[in-house]
């Protein structure tokens, strides 16, 4: 189908994506599927749906409002916020039953006021080992939270302890620090207030540091296929979920000294056929791409020349000769920005590293613009 910007989503890829995962994990240890920003922009409903068919079974988000949508959706897996919850969005959370993230006590207070219901609110006490955002950098705080948690029964129960790693993509010695940190706490917290939930990993860790696994990984980026390095998701064995297509809307002839796109970055030196994907940056396809990406279309490679607009991009599609044939590429051809066209493949990491930066921040990028449309290796499913 030609849409001027489609994101195409694998749901079977994600269920495959979290049984690999879970096969590599030490210890029995559960895997919490992170959806947070709507599942790095595939979509948060679907995805959880997919990652708790593949054996995930907790979820978590950063913000009470992302829990609430999960709930609105029927799911009824523990949601964990992992984010900062203010008083005036402490409802939000007690309505959803979410668990949530404490680390000093006048929260611990707020939340057991708030706590209303008949279950108990879950709580997961935090560590800073050495992220430096959120939780406390004392093991006596962390033990003072716990204790407090744990005489607000019933409205509150102490149900795990967390820290994050800070370089678990790289640095491994500060892995080791954290989790030398890490370890002799939970051990003394679980002597005064019984077995809780043990996590640290993110993506990274699952796959790089088996020590890390605790009871439990947390796991955003490796879901949706994507390496948690940065670099290509073969190396990690993972299956990229998502496509980000365009079409070809135009082509057209381009005399040398003509040009196309703003600010006329891009001058034919000789004849060219150029081709206009009305996909842009309100899309997501960052400006930081002009002269700087290629998209695949029929299985071959082609230069995006001149600047990213907000809803189009141009395309070498090659040299023109005088009184010669159309170029092969015909308008209505699909164009491929991420995924895969014949033999070609281009990865949500190739355009981060265009960009110097991260796949995440590629995902986040993709605009509610875009539609999702869902699959399972090419059969459409429910969103
Ligand atoms: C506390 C916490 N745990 C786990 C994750 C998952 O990280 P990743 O997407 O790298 O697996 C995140 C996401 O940034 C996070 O904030």
């Amino acid at each position: 189908m030609a849409l001027r910007a489609l994101a195409r989503v694998n749901l079977a890829a994600i269920e495959r994506n979290v049984i690999s995962l879970r096969s590599r994990l030490s210890g029995g240890a559960e895997l919490c599927a992170v959806v947070k920003a709507d599942a790095s922009g595939h979509g948060a409903v679907p995805v959880a749906r997919a990652a708790l068919a593949g054996g995930a079974t907790t979820l978590a988000v950063a913000t009470v409002g992302e829990a609430a949508e999960l709930r609105a959706a029927g799911l009824t897996a523990p949601v964990l916020v992992m984010g900062a919850i203010s008083a005036e969005e402490l409802p939000v959370a007690v309505a959803a039953r979410t668990e949530v993230v404490a680390w000093t006590e006048r929260f611990v207070d707020q939340l057991a006021d708030a706590a209303a219901g008949p279950d108990p609110i879950g709580v997961h006490v935090k560590l800073d080992t050495g992220m430096g955002r959120l939780g406390t950098r004392h093991t006596g705080e962390a033990f003072a939270v716990a204790d407090l948690v744990t005489t607000r029964r019933p409205r509150l129960e102490l149900v795990g302890a967390m820290t994050h790693l800070a370089t678990a993509d790289g640095d491994q010695e500060f892995v080791a620090t954290q989790l030398a940190a890490f370890a002799p706490f939970a051990d003394e917290l679980q002597q005064r207030v019984g077995r809780v939930r043990l996590h640290a990993a993110n993506s990274a860790a699952t796959v790089r540091t088996p020590a890390s696994h605790f009871d439990m990984v947390r796991v955003g980026i490796a879901l949706y296929g994507c390496d948690p390095m940065n670099e290509d998701p073969d190396n990690v064995g993972l299956e990229p979920a998502l496509e980000l297509s365009s079409y070809v809307a135009a082509v057209k002839l381009t005399e040398p000294g003509q040009s196309a796109g703003y600010g006329r970055r891009f001058v034919a030196e000789r004849a060219t056929w150029v081709a206009t994907l009305p996909i842009g940056y309100a899309d997501g396809v960052r400006r930081g791409l002009s002269n700087n990406f290629e998209v695949l279309i029929d299985g071959r490679r082609y230069a995006l020349v001149g600047t990213v607009s907000m809803d189009n991009v141009t395309v070498d599609l090659g040299s023109a000769r005088p009184s010669g044939p159309a170029p092969d590429v015909g308008v209505g051809s699909p164009a491929i920005l991420i995924g895969r066209s014949g033999g070609q493949r281009q990865t949500v990491e190739d355009m981060a590293n265009r960009l110097q930066t991260i796949n995440h921040e590629v995902l986040c990028g993709i605009s509610a613009r875009v539609p999702r449309h869902y699959h399972r290796d090419g059969t459409p499913a429910a969103g």
